[in-house]
């Protein structure tokens, strides 16, 4: 179903690529994405890059990035998770994102297996949390047929000037 693509974790040589998928992503859907293009734009890139670093602290924080055979980056989902006790057990997913000539073959859906897959091998995650905006059907439909459950509705998530976007708050159990 996907095309010859291969899915591996975002090393520090990635960062230009990942740059572009962001600003792409960011400018296409700002309705569904947290960060705000103009103010990741105003970022120093020195700023950028620290915290690109962060997004890529393997195996608690990583970006998995779906590259053609030629090595473009054509898609991409982040994982995070905190190593404090109570909490080590959770993780959460953001930012996935397919471009659009990418869409309908499966990638987000191999995305997020594989987000699923190592959170729960290599971290021994047991539930993976996540939060879609209410008006995103192609994404939360998504989600549900992978396994995912709505466990909240946050109200007024996001404002974009002076419209709200509601999120629903979903979780994937997965041991
Ligand atoms: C949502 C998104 C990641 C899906 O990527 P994708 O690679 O096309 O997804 P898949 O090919 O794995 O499709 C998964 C399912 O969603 C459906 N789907 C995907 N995009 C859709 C759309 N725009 N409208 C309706 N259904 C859609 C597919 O038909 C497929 O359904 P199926 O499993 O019944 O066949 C992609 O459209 C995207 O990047 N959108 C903008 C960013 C975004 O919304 N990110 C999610 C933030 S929570």
């Amino acid at each position: 179903m996907v095309p010859e693509l291969s899915i591996r974790p975002l090393e520090i040589v990635d960062f230009s690529p990942f740059l572009e998928i962001q600003r792409e992503a960011l400018l296409q859907s700002p309705e569904v994405f947290g960060s705000d293009y103009e103010w990741f734009e105003s970022l120093s890139i020195l700023s950028k890059e620290q915290r690109y670093e962060k997004y890529i602290n393997f195996p608690y924080q990583f970006i998995l990035g779906a590259f053609t055979q030629e090595g473009e980056l054509v898609g991409m989902i982040g994982f995070t998770s905190e190593s404090q006790p109570k909490i080590r057990h959770k993780g959460q997913v953001w930012g996935l994102f397919v471009r659009p000539q990418f869409r309908g073959k499966g990638l987000a859906t191999l995305l997020i297996q594989s987000v699923l897959d190592t959170a729960h091998s290599v971290l021994d995650i047991e539930q993976v949390q996540l939060a879609v905006s209410t008006q995103n059907e192609a994404s939360y439909g998504l989600y549900l047929r992978l396994g995912f459950t709505v466990f909240g509705t946050e109200l007024h998530a996001m404002k974009i000037d002076s419209s709200y976007v509601d999120e629903y708050h979903m979780v994937k159990f997965l041991k």
